[in-house]
């Protein structure tokens, strides 16, 4: 009896929870007038939902990416990247390298064995979507001289793996040719800004 009283009140403990949730994760804002305030609660909306998501394939980058350094104060509010919010992480091997923001030297290179990783997501009938996983890895430039020494891939909002190609990604990435094919995060959400 008490048992189930005490399963019965948790069960609407997490039903209201729910509920309060949804209510909480509707924007009528249109995109381009987020606040900061708005930005953060949405990114709070959405932040578990992403790595279950994304994880829930077998990817190696969705695995740990979250464990990284996120290499900008926080999401920004869309321009590149189909309109969504994103946000950057990049591992050990590259972190220290991202975070100078080069974008004024031919002859910057990554380290090869950088990962960066970049969560999406957008809205639609003013609740949150998931986007993408977007994902570059620095190889050695001769193991990938098309692309500059990037190897560009992408995980589903579902987990799954995403069909890209190489050269649509790079069409526009090589074309930061003083940041090693890098656009970098807006500049209000740099770090150290
Ligand atoms: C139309 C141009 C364009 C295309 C096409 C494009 N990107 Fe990007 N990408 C950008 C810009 C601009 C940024 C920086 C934007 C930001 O983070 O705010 C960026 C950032 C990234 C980053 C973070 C590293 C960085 O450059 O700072 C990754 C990872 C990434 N893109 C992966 C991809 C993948 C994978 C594809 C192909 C499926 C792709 N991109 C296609 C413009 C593009």
């Amino acid at each position: 009896m008490t048992t189930r009283l005490l399963l019965s009140a948790a069960a609407a403990m997490a039903l209201s929870a729910g509920a309060a949730q949804a209510q909480d994760c509707t924007f009528e804002a249109e995109i381009p007038d987020f606040t900061q305030e708005q930005i953060d609660a949405l990114y709070e909306c959405v932040r578990d939902d992403l790595l279950a998501n994304y994880t829930a394939g077998d990817n190696e980058v969705a695995a740990v990416y979250r464990d990284w350094g996120q290499a900008q104060t926080g999401p920004a509010a869309p321009g590149f990247h189909g309109g969504r919010f994103l946000n950057t992480f990049v591992n050990e091997v590259g972190y220290d390298a991202y975070i100078q923001y080069e974008e004024d030297d031919e002859t910057f290179e990554m380290p090869v064995g950088t990962v960066i990783a970049k969560e999406s997501y957008t809205l639609r009938d003013n609740a949150p979507r998931r986007g993408p996983l977007f994902i570059m890895t620095r190889v050695a430039t001769d193991d990938s001289p098309d692309t500059d020494g990037w190897v560009y891939s992408a995980v589903q909002p579902n987990g799954n793996p995403m069909g890209i190609s190489q050269s649509f990604c790079h069409d526009c990435h090589g074309g930061f040719e003083f940041s090693d094919s890098l656009g970098y995060p807006a500049f209000e959400v740099r770090l150290g800004q």
